[in-house]
């Protein structure tokens, strides 16, 4: 049986927290979206204002829908406001470390029946759920960029997730239309474990000079039907969260598929991480993206 949810809190703002909490809202639900500071905070709350303008502005909803989602999220600095949730989603950065001191710290605040759920793109959910303090109710929920497109949310069961949580999450996950799948917690669950070599693939096809970034990326378009070459898609998901992604499941299964190529590592020493840093495979400086030519 499903548990009932009114309130949802989502820990950060960013690429993928501001596009879970949008979601939300649009699908009715009450959202506290909290993030570090107020800048960051600023800027997710933009983020999220900015599409519900130009869904208004191609008459994919009204300015009465619009302001109504906007006024069901909350934003705050404070994890004290996310207190009453019935569900909590984390989107923050793809470091173990911070994941768990966050949930050890939420743990004493939020009410102890609420479900906590982790946007983990790789990392195992359990070691989150163990450290938790409520190891049954922990779920993982993968949503993919954009959050508001992408259709799939995968739907993470772990070792000690209640059959109560798991329900809780897969009702939750179809209540905002999106396509629940369930996954077993294994490093990349399915997308990733299938995507993530093909992208870094992409690079070392690059770097074996197959072809050049916008002949890879056309011919996967034209050939493939994919609506974005693996570069324009690297740069997309962010070279810093690929890197951190790969590091883990080669961690995990120790296989050269899911290696850095060194492209990839100098490119990161660069700081270049993709559209988000305004440089990847890509420059984004002008109007259109032009290839890098660093690389
Ligand atoms: N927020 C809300 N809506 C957005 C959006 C955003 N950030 N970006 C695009 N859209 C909407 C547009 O408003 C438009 O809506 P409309 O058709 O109703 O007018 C629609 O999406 C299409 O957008 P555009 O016309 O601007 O551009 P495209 O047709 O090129 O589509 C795209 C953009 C949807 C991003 C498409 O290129 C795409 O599907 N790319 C692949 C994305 C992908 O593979 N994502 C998964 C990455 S992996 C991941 O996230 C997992 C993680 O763990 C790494």
């Amino acid at each position: 049986m499903a548990q009932q949810i009114e309130k949802v809190g989502v820990l950060g703002a960013g690429l993928m927290g501001h596009g879970i909490a949008q979601v939300a809202a649009q699908a009715g639900y009450q959202v506290v979206v909290r993030e570090v500071d107020e800048a960051a905070l600023k800027r997710g709350i933009g983020r999220i204002e900015k599409q519900l303008a130009r869904a208004v502005e191609k008459g994919k909803s009204t300015q009465e829908e619009a302001d109504a989602v906007r006024g069901r999220i909350q934003g705050t600095i404070d994890y004290r406001d996310l207190a009453d949730c019935d569900l909590v989603i984390e989107a923050i950065t793809e470091s173990l470390q911070a994941k768990l001191e966050m949930w050890k710290e939420l743990n004493e605040i939020i009410k102890p029946e609420a479900v906590f759920a982790t946007n983990t793109s790789s990392l195992a959910v359990i070691d989150q759920a163990a450290v938790s303090g409520r190891p049954s109710r922990f779920v993982g929920l993968h949503y993919f960029n954009p959050a508001q497109v992408m259709k799939l949310v995968e739907v993470v069961r772990c070792v000690t997730t209640s059959d109560e949580a798991f329900a809780t999450a897969m009702e939750f996950a179809r209540s905002e239309g999106k396509l629940a799948i369930p996954t077993k917690d294994k490093a990349g669950f399915i997308v990733n474990r299938l995507l993530v070599p093909y992208l870094l693939d992409a690079v070392r096809a690059y770097e074996e000079g197959v072809g050049s970034v916008g002949e890879i990326d056309e011919a996967m378009k034209a050939g493939a039907g994919h609506p974005m070459g693996p570069l324009t898609l690297a740069d997309f998901v962010g070279l810093d969260t690929l890197g951190s992604i790969c590091d883990v499941m080669f961690d995990e299964f120790r296989e050269r598929r899911f290696a850095r190529p060194p492209t990839l590592r100098k490119m990161l020493s660069a700081g270049w991480f993709g559209r988000k840093s305004g440089m990847g495979f890509y420059d984004y400086s002008g109007e259109t993206p032009t290839e890098n030519p660093g690389i």
